[in-house]
């Protein structure tokens, strides 16, 4: 039996112990995965106790991804740049840390939903950990333009700095921002509140394709925005949450779930 587990700070409404779960099953592997709350200031003495245990691998959620990030022996290079970890690999050599959110989701983007971004003006709302991880992959794209904007705006400026020599991002006040962008995705934490980023509606198309990496039984509030201005294509986070899952599944395993199933039986459940 392999063992696996979320952890985190509160966990009991994570649903990756469902979602992998459901990969071993299609697979025919023997994993039980669980959900494990730590407490916090005690982070370090429980990753090392799984591990010493036996634990493969351990997907890490809210609040602990940069402890986990500075506990990992080794970091992969997407990891490095998003400075967070959500993915730990006890390997021979050591706890290796990975961050799969950017890569699940320009997954769900590309692949599962056939949006394009290579040569697109994509725009990203928000400056937080949760954007910080998906800039990286969202530039291994190679999109025309990336603009990052967030209420605190020097945050964004930050994160311009770290990504720039990664492709052609900017940073810009909601104020500032000119012209109109072919995707939208919004990281910032508002939907969570039910509130809106103070964004003009100027940037929308009705062909603009908008993003929000939260999810829900009902349209966040971002979503529900974007389609009272007359945006046809909103999407919501969830096909991310799995494909993020699936890409941590096949650090630990080499096997590479259908992430296809899992998503639909966990729409139908929110509604
Ligand atoms: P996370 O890990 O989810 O990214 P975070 O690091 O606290 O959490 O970042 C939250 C992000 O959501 C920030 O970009 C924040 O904007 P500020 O940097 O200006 O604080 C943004 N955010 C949260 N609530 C918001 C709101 N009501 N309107 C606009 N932006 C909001």
């Amino acid at each position: 039996t392999m063992h696996c587990a979320v952890i985190g700070y509160p966990v009991a409404h994570s649903k990756s112990p469902r979602i992998h779960s459901a990969f071993a099953l299609q697979l025919g592997l023997d994993l039980a995965y669980g959900a494990i709350e730590i407490t916090p200031g005690t982070f370090a003495e429980q990753v090392q106790k799984r591990f010493q245990e036996g634990y493969t691998g351990l997907n890490v959620t809210v609040p602990y991804k940069e402890e986990a990030y500075v506990l990992a022996d080794e970091l992969s290079p997407r990891a490095r740049l998003a400075a967070a970890v959500n993915t730990l690999h006890h390997t021979p050599d050591g706890i290796v840390g990975h961050n799969t959110d950017g890569i699940g989701l320009v997954h769900d983007l590309t692949e599962r939903q056939s949006v394009e971004l290579h040569g697109k003006r994509i725009l990203v709302l928000g400056a937080g950990g949760a954007v910080r991880g998906v800039l990286g992959p969202l530039l291994e794209k190679q999109p025309r333009e990336l603009v990052v904007t967030n209420r605190t705006v020097l945050k964004a400026e930050q994160l311009r700095d770290i990504f720039a020599p990664f492709g052609p991002i900017h940073a810009a006040s909601m104020d500032d921002l000119s012209g109109t962008f072919d995707v939208v995705i919004n990281g910032t934490s508002a939907s969570l509140q039910g509130a809106l980023p103070n964004m003009p509606a100027t940037v929308l198309r009705p062909d603009t394709v908008t993003y929000d990496m939260m999810y829900g039984a009902n349209d966040t509030a971002f979503n529900a925005w974007a389609q009272s201005q007359g945006v046809t294509r909103t999407l919501d986070g969830l096909g991310m949450l799995v494909s993020q899952a699936a890409a941590a599944f096949t650090i630990w395993t080499g096997l590479t779930p259908d992430a296809e199933p899992v998503m639909t039986a966990l729409r139908r459940e929110l509604t």
